[in-house]
């Protein structure tokens, strides 16, 4: 079938399989490997995509669900502030290549910026996941409370940080873009997080 959707920004026309996954499409056909695959069963969260700007496990959806709908991955954050941009760079924090050093690489995005201040990545598997996912929030809701970034971030896993530093990016990532230089983040004392969170908004098959 001929599939037609926007892929961070761009209009994209590509042949599939009526049973090909989301998370097989970005990967193995578009090269999009800042996607990664976990579980492979709606578990892990590190498959996690935007559709429509709401989170979903793309090893649970099929490609044909792309179908007219908008999509982010990992790669459309780079570049832009607002996460609109269309740069595909598969590198450090989350497949965004990065430009520290003031190049003309893309830029990485606040969130991006934020889980690098806050040591927030460590093996980085689950970083794509978490950072798609705190762009949802922020998204909706600039100033979340804690139980507010637990609850967006509870279908995404880590097996490294303990999630309080995860926690303290998005709050980072959140005073940043609301221009609040300088403000500390709140120690969020944060519980291991839930994970069986979200499954109705991402089970999307
Ligand atoms: Fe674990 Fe998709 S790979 S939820
Ligand atoms: Fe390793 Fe989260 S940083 S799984």
């Amino acid at each position: 079938m001929l599939l037609e959707f926007e892929l961070n920004g761009k209009q994209t026309r590509v042949e599939v399989e009526p049973t090909l996954r989301a998370l097989d499409l970005l990967r193995d056909v578009l090269g999009l490997t800042g996607t990664k695959e976990g579980c492979g069963r709606g578990e892990c969260g590190a498959c996690t995509i935007l559709l429509d700007g709401k989170p979903v496990n793309s090893c649970l959806l099929y490609a044909a669900k792309l179908q007219g709908r908008r999509v982010t991955t990992i790669e459309g954050l780079s570049g832009a502030a607002d996460g609109t941009a269309d740069a595909a760079a598969d590198g450090a924090v989350g497949g965004a290549a990065t430009n520290r050093a003031g190049d003309d690489s893309p830029r990485l995005n606040p969130l991006q910026e934020a889980f690098l201040a806050e040591g927030a990545v460590q093996c980085g598997f689950c970083t794509p996941g978490m950072i798609l996912s705190a762009k949802s929030l922020l998204d909706r809701n600039p100033d979340p409370e804690v139980e507010e970034i637990e609850e967006a971030l509870s279908g995404n896993l880590c097996r490294c940080t303990g999630y309080g530093k995860i926690v303290k990016a998005v709050q980072r990532a959140a005073a940043n873009r609301a221009g609040v230089a300088g403000r500390a983040a709140p120690n969020p004392g944060r519980a291991a997080p839930n994970p069986g969170r979200g499954a109705e908004a991402r089970d999307e098959r």
